[in-house]
């Protein structure tokens, strides 16, 4: 059993990944990141997540394929801004990590009817003043904690792995190309692989600068 302190270092350890081998991801180590995944709590155990994992070589380039053509529109577009440069590296990470990946994932996410709020409204109250899985929007928080294990899973597994908000700019299109209709919605997408490239740990903000104690003051 691991402790406090090795998982603190575990977990410090974890990296995004955006290069790979091209070696293959056996099919039990997916199912295993989908199983951690939905270990993950979920707003009334609704668990309104769905996970596409894509291995084929041809879906794998269409869905590359997409999300580069969707790039460079938007490349074109902010060329004729003085920030072009800017996005010059920053747009690759939109779907290079894609290109590289032995596997793709794509996690989806629905929203259901606030419970409360129908409990709420059936009294006669105003469910807006009362809103509480709404508020917060309790579906996407929870598939992106069951994201956050696979991530976990993945690091457990030696995967390196990406979760990416890049693809997003085709996401009508990859909606499309893998039949994801509503109330389903992609949440970004993950590439995964083994990894070819060590990283440093991007700096994190000090912990002075995040936390805010709300402490018993002492006598
Ligand atoms: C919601 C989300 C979206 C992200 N989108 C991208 C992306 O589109 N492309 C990319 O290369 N990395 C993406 N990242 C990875 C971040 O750049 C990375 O997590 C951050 O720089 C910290 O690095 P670390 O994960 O190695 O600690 C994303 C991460 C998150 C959580």
């Amino acid at each position: 059993m691991i402790d406090g302190s090795g998982m603190l270092e575990f977990l410090g350890r974890r990296r995004s990944i955006r290069k790979f081998t091209e070696q293959p991801i056996d099919k039990s180590m997916l199912r295993r990141l989908i199983e951690a995944a939905v270990t993950a709590p979920s707003s009334t155990n609704r668990q309104p997540w769905l996970f596409g994992v894509i291995t084929s070589r041809e879906l794998k380039k269409k869905v590359v394929e997409l999300v580069r053509a969707r790039t460079e529109e938007m490349k074109s577009i902010i060329q004729k801004s003085h920030h072009a440069e800017e996005f010059e590296s920053y747009g690759d990470f939109f779907y290079e990590p894609l290109q590289a990946a032995a596997a793709i994932i794509i996690p989806q996410y629905r929203v259901y009817p606030d419970l409360i709020a129908e409990l709420v409204e059936s009294g006669g109250g105003n469910s807006d003043l009362f809103s509480t899985a709404e508020a917060m929007q309790a579906e996407l928080c929870s598939t992106s904690a069951a994201i956050m294990t696979l991530l976990i899973q993945a690091h457990a597994e030696g995967l390196g792995a990406c979760w990416m908000a890049g693809p997003m700019v085709a996401r009508k299109e990859i909606h499309q190309l893998l039949k994801i209709s509503p109330p389903w919605q992609m949440v970004g997408a993950i590439s995964l692989g083994y990894p070819t490239e060590c990283v440093e740990a991007p700096r994190r903000k000090p912990l002075e600068k995040v936390v805010r104690w709300y402490e018993e003051r002492d006598p």
